[in-house]
């Protein structure tokens, strides 16, 4: 079977940066077409940085990174250094990157790709703010049908938030964003707190990894232990949460994953809780089911399946 072909919008982030990382390390599966980047956990220009320094790590200095969106479709930028530090990849010192930012705007690569490539072949990644997914479906509407799917990592539900009581910081980020790709008719797959939160990195899962003893693992467990901070602290939890990771994990072993096909709207207008996925879970609504929503991960299943692609780097 020919490898999945993905795109990875992102915003790295410690547990973006991994994820690439994992997506990398599965060529047989994942054909990565492109890197897009955005505003979210730190302003555009280091989140650009970021997936250049990443693809260099990982010695694939060949996959375009193409720059996105400096800031969400209607409001102003909210950033999270307080988890991912000022570089938006504290804990690992790496050089600045060659590798040059890509000619082509991430919006026009996202679009170009989705045209190009044969109908229902391309899956959308977004591990940051949706901006650039629902930019190139307002600018290019006809790339809708074309998509193979979207999965992506955001929302919560009986988790609740982390940026805010009621949001994920995701699309606490850009709710008309996320509002925009739910209404596409893509099929979207959501990986949510709920699942992620499942997904710590303890320290024997961390220690497993750094004893590969890479580079890139030395990268990783820097990250992981300045990333792992802000969750320790805030919910006293067991390691950090790999978020995004659990993405490009859902593409490799879905059968690690459960879910269900359920209704899920953005709140859009209250300050008080924006950016709220309010998953219809129950089904206690006739609203149509509009997004695959990821409630469990087997953990230690998620953790084997990383640890050895990270060995392969
Ligand atoms: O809420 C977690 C999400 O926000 C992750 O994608 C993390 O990288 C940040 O972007
Ligand atoms: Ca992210």
């Amino acid at each position: 079977m020919p490898p999945r072909k993905i795109i990875i919008d992102t915003d790295p982030g410690q547990d973006d940066a991994v994820a690439i990382l994992l997506a990398l390390a599965s060529p047989e599966e994942l054909e990565v077409l492109a890197i897009t980047t955005v505003a979210g956990n730190v302003p555009l220009a280091l989140t650009s940085r970021n997936a250049r320094v990443v693809c260099e790590l990982a010695g694939r200095t060949d996959i375009p990174v193409h720059e996105g969106a400096t800031q969400p479709l209607k409001r102003a930028l909210v950033t999270a250094e307080h988890v991912h530090g000022k570089t938006g990849l504290d804990g690992a010192e790496l050089p600045d990157p060659e590798l040059a930012v890509a000619a082509q705007p991430a919006v026009e690569a996202i679009v170009h790709h989705i045209r190009r490539e044969p109908p229902g072949s391309v899956t959308l990644c977004p591990l940051g703010p949706l901006t650039n997914i629902a930019l190139a479906l307002q600018h290019a509407p006809d790339i809708a049908e074309r998509l193979a799917g979207i999965v992506l990592m955001g929302g919560a539900y009986f988790e609740v938030g982390n940026i805010t009581p009621a949001a994920e910081f995701n699309i606490y980020v850009d709710p008309e964003a996320a509002e925009i790709v739910l209404k596409s008719g893509v099929p979207v797959t959501i990986l949510p707190l709920d699942a992620t939160h499942q997904a710590l990195i303890t320290k024997e899962r961390l220690d497993a990894i750094a004893a590969i003893g890479t580079p890139v693992t030395e990268a990783v467990a820097g990250w992981m232990d300045f990333y792992e901070r802000f969750d320790l602290e805030k919910y006293g939890s067991a390691g950090g949460p790999l978020h995004d990771p659990c993405v490009i994990a859902y593409l490799l072993r879905p059968d690690l994953f459960e879910g269900r096909h359920i209704n899920v709207e953005i709140e859009t207008g209250s300050d008080l809780t924006r950016g709220m996925t309010v998953a219809d879970w129950w089904r206690v609504t006739d609203r149509a089911p509009n997004a695959t929503f990821i409630g469990t991960v087997e953990a230690n299943g998620f953790f084997a399946l990383l640890t050895e692609r990270l060995a392969r780097l």
